[in-house]
This record gives structure tokens, sequence and C-alpha cells, in this order.
């Protein structure tokens, strides 16, 4: 008899399987291992190491400037402390935008060097020939249409997208060209809900949803919005599970004030 040889890891299939089950599919984004460890526990489907550590992690005002080598690290990091959640590598800005071969060589990256087992890469249309090169090359891809932050200057801003008919046309269209193309799973971001369930029944790849509303066949979120360590803006479609910064900022005080009164370090802290 084969021998298992993996261990309970989330895989592509298993998102294909949800979809077809009607159970929602479960995604957070994670930067770093301490988290990926919570995240992992928490039993989250999948994992995304998003490029908006750009914005939660490193302080930038948008997520443009995040290199292919910080995704890396970032993603490294990661994969040290998951066992069981699809690890996803976001593509960043300019790492495909400037050609298949280069698009191919970074995404490779992500599984060679730093432990994803698939990517996601901004676009519709205009990305099919990657996702197809991909597909080839066995990397699995996840397309993202709707808000596309990279697209941030095009776009005039972080805006609802697919609102007039002809755009919302467009997205159901782009939504269709990814799949055939062979994209594993589709992220629509910031798009009315109706719209979302609709591309959610038209397609037979899971569609997972971030401000896209109920009917998507998933959900992620930005794990610094979930617990409170980001607000410099707040969208509408966040929902804040708990308030780390006030955690952190509560314990880091009480540290402060226990050293100057002379409490912290106690005998119990100090070698005899
Ligand atoms: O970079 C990211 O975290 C994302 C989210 C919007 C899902 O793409």
């Amino acid at each position: 008899m084969d021998r298992e040889i993996t261990m309970a890891r989330f895989t592509i299939q298993d998102f294909l399987k949800k979809k077809k089950e009607g159970r929602k599919i479960t995604m957070l984004t994670a930067y770093d291992y301490p988290f990926a460890r919570i995240v992992d526990e928490a039993g989250i489907d999948g994992i995304l190491v998003g490029d908006s550590l750009g914005m939660v992690v490193q302080g930038l005002e948008n997520t443009l400037p995040v290199t292919m080598d910080e995704m890396i690290y970032h993603t490294k990091m990661v994969s040290r402390g998951v066992s069981n959640a699809l690890i996803i590598g976001d593509m960043p800005f300019m790492s495909y935008q400037t050609g298949k071969a280069d698009a191919l060589r970074n995404a490779g990256r992500f599984l060679k060097e730093a432990g994803a087992a698939a990517v996601k890469m901004e676009g519709g249309a205009e990305i099919a020939n990657h996702i197809r090169a991909m597909k080839k090359s066995d990397i699995p891809v996840m397309a993202h249409i709707g808000l596309t932050p990279q697209s941030i200057h095009r776009m005039g801003g972080y805006k609802v997208q697919g609102k007039t008919e002809e755009s919302a046309l467009r997205l159901v269209d782009e939504a269709h060209i990814v799949e055939d193309a062979g994209a594993f799973a589709l992220l629509l971001e910031a798009i009315p809900m109706d719209l979302a369930a609709q591309i959610t029944s038209e397609l037979s790849i899971p569609t997972i949803g971030i401000g896209a509303g109920p009917r998507c066949d998933g959900q992620v979120l930005v794990l610094h919005d979930v617990i409170g360590l980001f607000e410099r803006f707040i969208p509408k479609f966040i929902k804040r599970y708990a308030n780390l910064k006030e955690d952190a900022l509560k314990a880091i005080t009480a540290y402060r004030d226990e050293i100057e009164q002379g409490i912290f370090p106690s005998e119990e802290q100090s070698f005899k």
C-alpha cells in the first residue's frame, strides 16, 4: 500500500472541491512566522503573502514599491510557520508586467525559493498569456480583478469597480478569460455583491472575495485589518475581530511604567 507522503496540506484541488461542495474557502494574509503560525493553527485554508505588506508592515503609501526580493523574504518566513494552509505568493508591481519571461521567472521563485504552492497576479485579459505559460510550467495562478491596488494611478484611488453596466460586463468577461487561461481561482476585490455572485455562479473555479459580498466561494482579508494593527484607513468591507494595537499599547506602557517605578525586574526575574 502507498505510504501517505503528504500531511493534511490544503491544495488547489481542495479549493475546487470546496466550491463543488458549497463549503466556504477561508483565506487571510500573513507576512511573518509568528502570525503565519497563528493563522495556520486557526485552520485557515489559504494564506496569501500579499504585497499589502508594503502598507501594513513596511509603512508605505501604496503597494507599488514592494520588490520581488522582499516578497520572497516574507514568504520564506510565512512558510516556516505553516503546516496546513495553502501558501500563495503575491506577484508585486513590475514582477510580471514587463513580460512573460519575467513573470515566469518571478513566479517560479515563489515556489522554488520560498515554499509557496501558488501565486496571485492582478489583472484579467492582459495576464491571460502569463497564466497559460505558468500553467504549462505547473505554477498555479490565482487571478485578481476588480479593484487592483497596483493600478491605483489608473483608477485614481481605491474605488469600487464594476458599478456601471459596461464595467460590470467587462469584469464578467475578464473572469471567463482568466478561467479559460487556466487560473485555479479568482480574487474579486471591491465590486458590487450581485456582480460577484453572478461571476461566482458562472465560473467553475472558486471566487475569493474581499469587499465583494457574501456569495463568493470564499473570503480573504488583510490580517492587520482583522486584528486591529492597521488604522491608517479602514475600508467599509473590513470587519475587525480584535484590537491588538490597544492590547500591545497597554502591555508596553505597563512595562515602561514598571521599569520606571522599579517594579520590573523583581527577584522572580533575577538570578541568585
Ligand atoms: O496584497 C494583498 O493583501 C491583497 C489583498 C487585497 C487580498 O491582494
